[in-house]
């Protein structure tokens, strides 16, 4: 339809006055009918300003979840149930990289703060997707190479006080300033000893003065915790431990002595992990910080903590004072965690009636498939239901607080698929909250993980952890695979939109996404619920009945959450789109608005057929080796049984790269894709047998495409 916005999205028009005067937060005062400081700086958010966002700000997006209690629900009216199949592409911008996206973009004042993988941040004009300034942090790249789960992730910045901070994924936090771009500090956060490197994923939280910022990969070993930095200077002010250090030492602070009393043999030698790798939430009413804390390391319990023990704070919520990292409360979700069922979780914040009495409540849906309301002042259980499916557990006893475990799951005795598997009934990707309906839009997945006992371990009764890799306390490899063969099948892997009742635990609606792989989530008053999947679709949904009303093709891969957003008279949608497997394409951010009709270039699809492989030399006996080489170094971003799913897909590799294989895995060349160098951990001829076992694996697939 030809409108007034029929123009390419390539030559965005010229950036809106006030931002390039630097006057939209004047006008918006003015609009308020106050007057103007001389020159306002950019992005004066404040705690009050954060707090006021509902009744004065509609329009904006000024925290992670939108506003401090975390409901990613906008009031937004202009898209709706009846306007949606109007909403078009209005611009678009590349993010140079193919990596993950998870950014939550902000938008204050007019200009639009999102960052890609490497915490590289770009401001923008809101309105019409014009650069106004991009701060590389200059991450190490050969980070990459600690991440859990594929490659460096950044899920985007905090605006506070003319500030915009971002954590990197070599640990540090990084202040800006907003007007400029220019870096005002740079604090490395990891100043406290590990085996490997500290990552950070999470975005930061600004508010209380202070920017509150946690660590990520629990797996490599790490000891977690969460530091509390003053926002105007940088300066370190407390810092709270997950879990207890060294018993040689003295606590560093006084809760340890009783998560202490929790915790059995030599966990702080793998460092217990507990890694607060994402939710911090800000209580304005409570003055508190809620911190989500991650799984333990190794994920078996018997391994971690012989004898037993609840591994305090392990997959908790706790409560902390946000002037004296002193803890309030916690609530444990997963006691004595055995499946990586973090509490990592965003934490959502509401006013709500239960049971004929009004409370503050914190609400959360951690990995564990256990939806928690909690009373925010002293961490009361008040509900616990399931809201994904589930074998571990049968149910929450509502006297102890605590989950049954499910006796015919123990899979130390019976190695077994379980549900929620590692990845969790919820993960990351933010849920979002209609208070007026009191449902919780949750993007939920039944993917179940297959959990046995190390062969050594499971033989011996002794755990050896492997250095400079995960340790995770799983079996591996082809001992693995064996008893996966042995088992009865997997059970199939669903993605889902669900609407959920915290209150009763009825799922009032259910939607299935076209991909186990699926987005945060998006709700607003125009009845609308929007959320993305990996197979591309980005969807908009009636909120009350879960109708598809609308959706767009965005040839890539979502799992950032949507943000929705006003200038002058147009309501925008956003989202962070990931570069898809299936197409040479690099990541984007998407804006939408009604009438939109910019058309989106069609990335070159990929030739994913396994071509015809070198030759191969090695015996059985090398490709055994080569295959658990592979599995030790590779397998985390390159897929198991080199089936590659995030990085590239090394059966597919050309020739060239065969030849270079060596100047690839050990001298670097690819360093700044996010590939180190692993020169240190692999000689020549170990290199050349991962090559031979690659080789080994794409012709067994390659004759199996073809036969089939
Ligand atoms: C932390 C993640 C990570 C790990 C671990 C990792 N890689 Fe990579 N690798 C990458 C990334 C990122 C690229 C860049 C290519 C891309 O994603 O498009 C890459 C590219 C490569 C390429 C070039 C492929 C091509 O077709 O261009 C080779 C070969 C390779 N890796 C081999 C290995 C081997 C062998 C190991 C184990 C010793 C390994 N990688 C471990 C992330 C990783």
């Amino acid at each position: 339809m030809g409108t007034s916005r029929n123009r390419s999205i390539l030559e965005p028009k010229a950036r809106s006055l006030c931002v390039r005067a630097g006057l939209c937060a004047g006008l918006a005062l003015l609009a308020a009918g106050q007057q103007p400081a001389a020159e306002p700086p950019a992005a004066q958010v404040t705690d009050a300003r954060i707090d006021r966002i509902d009744e004065e700000e509609p329009g904006a997006w000024l925290a992670y979840g939108r506003g401090y209690r975390q409901h990613r629900f906008s009031p937004l009216t202009q898209v709706n149930r009846d306007t949606v199949e109007d909403l078009g592409l209005v611009w678009m911008r590349r993010l140079d990289v193919r990596h993950r996206l998870q950014s939550s973009p902000i938008v204050v004042d007019g200009v639009i703060y999102y960052t890609d993988s490497w915490s590289v941040v770009s401001a923008v004009d809101a309105d019409t997707g014009e650069t106004i300034w991009t701060f590389d942090p200059e991450t190490r790249r050969r980070y990459a190479r600690w991440s859990c789960c594929g490659g460096p992730i950044n899920r985007g910045v905090a605006v506070y006080k003319g500030r915009v901070y971002t954590a990197t994924f070599d640990a540090r936090l990084v202040a800006i300033d907003a007007a400029t771009g220019q870096q005002v500090w740079d604090v490395d956060t990891a100043d406290y000893p590990s085996r490997v490197p500290y990552t950070i994923s999470g975005a930061p939280l600004a508010a209380a003065g202070k920017v509150f910022i946690g660590n990520s990969g629990s797996e490599w070993d790490h000891r977690g915790y969460v530091t509390a930095y003053d926002a105007e200077t940088g300066e370190k002010e407390w810092r709270f431990f997950t879990v207890p250090g060294d018993p040689s030492k003295p606590f560093e602070h006084p809760e340890l002595e009783l998560a202490a009393e929790t915790w059995n043999g030599e966990w702080w030698k793998l460092g217990g992990g507990g890694t607060v790798w994402n939710s911090i939430t800000y209580d304005s009413d409570l003055h508190t910080v809620y911190v989500g804390v991650g799984n333990g390391t190794p994920w078996s319990r018997e391994i971690r903590s012989p004898g037993g023990g609840d591994n305090l704070f392990l997959s908790s919520i706790v409560a902390l004072h946000p002037d004296t990292g002193r803890m309030k409360w916690y609530y444990q979700t997963t006691p004595g965690d055995n499946w990586d069922y973090t509490a990592t979780q965003d934490i959502v914040l509401a006013d709500l009636v239960v049971d004929g009495i009004e409370r503050k409540v914190v609400m959360q849906a951690p990995k564990n498939g256990f939806f928690y309301v909690l009373d925010r002042r002293d961490g009361e259980l008040l509900r616990a239901y399931p809201y994904g499916a589930m074998n571990w557990a049968t149910h929450v006893d509502m006297e102890t607080g605590r989950p049954v475990e499910n006796p015919d799951a123990v899979w130390e005795e019976k190695p077994q698929w379980m549900l929620p598997g590692n990845i969790g009934s919820h993960n990351w990707e933010p849920m979002a909250f209609d208070a007026r309906s009191g449902l919780m839009y949750i993007p939920t997945h039944d993917v179940a993980f297959f959990f046995a006992l190390p062969e050594d371990y499971a033989e011996t009764g002794v755990y050896s952890p492997r250095e400079r890799t995960m340790n995770l306390g799983v079996a591996s490899g082809r001992y693995r695979a064996k008893l996966i063969e042995e088992a009865p099948p997997r059970p199939e892997s669903k993605g889902f939109l669900k609407a959920f009742d915290p209150l009763t635990g009825e799922t009032v609606w259910k939607v299935r996404n076209k991909s186990a792989q699926i987005g945060g989530v998006l709700a607003t008053a125009g009845g609308l619920v929007f959320q993305g999947d990996g197979s591309g679709t980005f969807s908009a949904y009636d909120s009350d009945t879960g109708e598809l009303l609308w959706d767009f093709d965005s040839y890539g891969s979502i799992i950032a959450p949507p943000v929705t957003y006003r200038i002058g008279n147009t309501q925008y949608v956003a989202v962070i789109v990931g570069a898809a497997f299936a197409y040479y394409d690099t990541g984007k951010m998407l804006v939408f608005s009604l009438g939109g009709d910019a058309e989106l270039p069609v990335p070159p699809e990929r030739d994913r057929a396994i071509p015809e492989q070198p030759a191969m030399s090695a015996s059985v006996e090398e490709l055994d080796q080569g295959g658990k080489l592979y599995h030790q170094f590779c397998a985390s971003c390159h897929g198991y049984s080199a089936r590659g799913y995030r990085n590239a897909d090394l059966r597919i590799m050309s020739r060239a790269i065969h030849d270079s294989f060596q100047d690839v895995v050990r001298g670097g060349l690819l360093v700044d894709l996010g590939m180190d160098s692993f020169a240190e951990d692999l000689d020549e001829t170990e290199t050349e047998l991962i090559r031979q076992y690659i080789i080994s694996r794409a012709n067994i697939d390659r004759e199996a495409a073809e036969t089939r």
